[in-house]
């Protein structure tokens, strides 16, 4: 079969070489391979399916919209049902706008903000990997060929809350008035309320817009994103990911007074528009998959490791995302691998961190012999107990495999175990 990756993230180089190229199937969180082998998977769609594959409410309620017709000349009733949700749900969110994904919501926020405080600069946190494929973020990468030049944007510290080494309130002091917005990915960085009401302090005290990029948090951390957990309330915020379990649909949210610049008779900001932007299938998705997280609840516990009660969605989600967090903690201290690997992040959205990607790869490739496929960590609902204890025993092994791993040259062992093949980052220059 020919290979193609429509994705960076999915391509050869973010995997150890014994993962799979192709699957085929997929179920709950289990996904089989093109060549007949079976995988636990944690990586569920580039995070996007919360549910769990082919969830059988989400895909009904789709397979139902396909029926009555997918495209209309004008609008359907499932835009104005979602928009009614989301503005019950998200706290900043007076004012909805579709897409089908992340790039393009959050590249509208970034317009939107520019076009309201009549400034250009944005401040993206360094250390928040991913924004979008428009050319205001890739500009700044290594991969910016092709980009007539930007100066756009500025790099901040969100850990040092800096900017180019210098106290970001310093810098907004004096060159605030060229910054239109402060950018933040909640679900990359170890948030807190503090940092959260800092920004928007600085925000309002400076002119600036806040835009929270929710596109992986939102949906997770709880049904109202980071912005309701904390109550710092963004003036834009960007959903798309788990917002459809999988289907293409994103959303850009926000104060009304700014959304109305996207109006032709307010503003002249050419906001979010496209052919299938109102095609029915990612929002009757979304209106699936948001109605069972309101409703999803549960009496089973999470395994025997758990107190069994009655559990939400979210309460599940974090619960399997904690003992993850918990244990592999555990398997690291065990290993003496704690300057190499460091895991954190929200429960919902375990984060693991390694230094060297040929550590990485190595325990990629542990995990892949051992049948789970686990990129990055995306608990689901449909991660239960038996699935998430071999995941456990599966991280243990691939710690102990890592430790050994160290004992000699990492190179030698890469070649001799690992086929010589090591994962590399997705921005660089070749
Ligand atoms: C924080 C964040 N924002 C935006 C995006 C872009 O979303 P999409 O891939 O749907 O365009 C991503 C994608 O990974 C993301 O992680």
């Amino acid at each position: 079969m020919n290979k193609h990756y429509a994705t960076y993230s999915r391509s050869n180089d973010c995997f150890s070489s014994n993962c799979p190229d192709v699957f085929t199937r997929a179920s709950g969180c289990h996904v089989t391979a093109d060549d007949g082998r079976e995988f636990i998977d944690f990586g569920m769609a580039l995070r996007s399916v919360i549910l769990g594959y082919c969830y059988p409410k989400v895909d009904d309620a789709v397979k139902k919209a396909i029926d009555k017709g997918i495209s209309f000349t004008r609008s359907n009733p499932y835009e104005g049902e979602l928009k009614e949700l989301l503005k019950a749900i998200i706290p900043c969110c007076e004012e909805v706008k579709f897409g089908k994904n992340g790039s393009d919501a959050t590249s509208a926020a970034v317009k939107l903000a520019r076009a309201y405080t009549g400034k250009d600069i944005v401040l993206i946190p360094e250390e928040c990997p991913f924004f979008s494929t428009w050319d205001w973020f890739i500009a700044d990468t290594p991969v910016s060929d092709g980009i007539p030049w930007d100066d756009s944007t500025r790099k901040y510290s969100y850990n040092k809350m800096t900017c180019c080494g210098v106290d970001l309130e310093k810098i907004l002091k004096e060159e605030s008035h060229n910054i239109a917005a402060i950018i933040l990915d909640p679900a990359t960085v170890d948030i807190t309320k503090e940092k959260l009401q800092y920004i928007r302090g600085l925000c309002d005290k400076y002119g600036m817009v806040m835009i929270l990029d929710e596109v992986i948090s939102g949906f997770r951390y709880s049904l109202n994103g980071v912005q309701g957990l904390y109550g710092v309330v963004p003036d834009l915020c960007t959903l798309g990911k788990a917002m459809g379990n999988g289907y293409s649909i994103s959303a850009l949210c926000g104060r009304k007074e700014l959304f109305d610049l996207g109006l032709r008779d307010k503003g002249n900001v050419f906001l979010l528009s496209g052919t299938y932007f109102s095609e029915t299938t990612g929002l009757a998705a979304s209106i699936a998959t948001i109605k069972e997280l309101m409703e999803w609840h549960s009496f089973a516990s999470v395994g025997d490791r758990m107190k069994p009660s009655l559990i939400t969605a979210h309460d599940k989600l974090k619960a399997t995302g904690g003992a993850i967090i918990a244990f592999t903690r555990e398997y690291i201290k065990k290993n003496g691998l704690e300057e190499h690997v460091s895991i954190g992040g929200f429960p919902a959205c375990p984060m693991m961190k390694w230094k060297d990607l040929r550590l990485k790869t190595i325990f990629d490739w542990k995990m892949i012999e051992n049948g789970i496929l686990m990129p990055y960590i995306a608990p689901s609902l449909s991660h239960d107990a038996n699935e998430t204890y071999k995941t456990l025993d599966t991280i243990d092994d691939a710690m102990s495999f890592v430790k050994y791993a160290l004992t000699g040259d990492l190179d030698k062992f890469i070649d001799a175990n690992c086929r010589g093949h090591v994962e590399r980052p997705i921005f660089r220059r070749c």
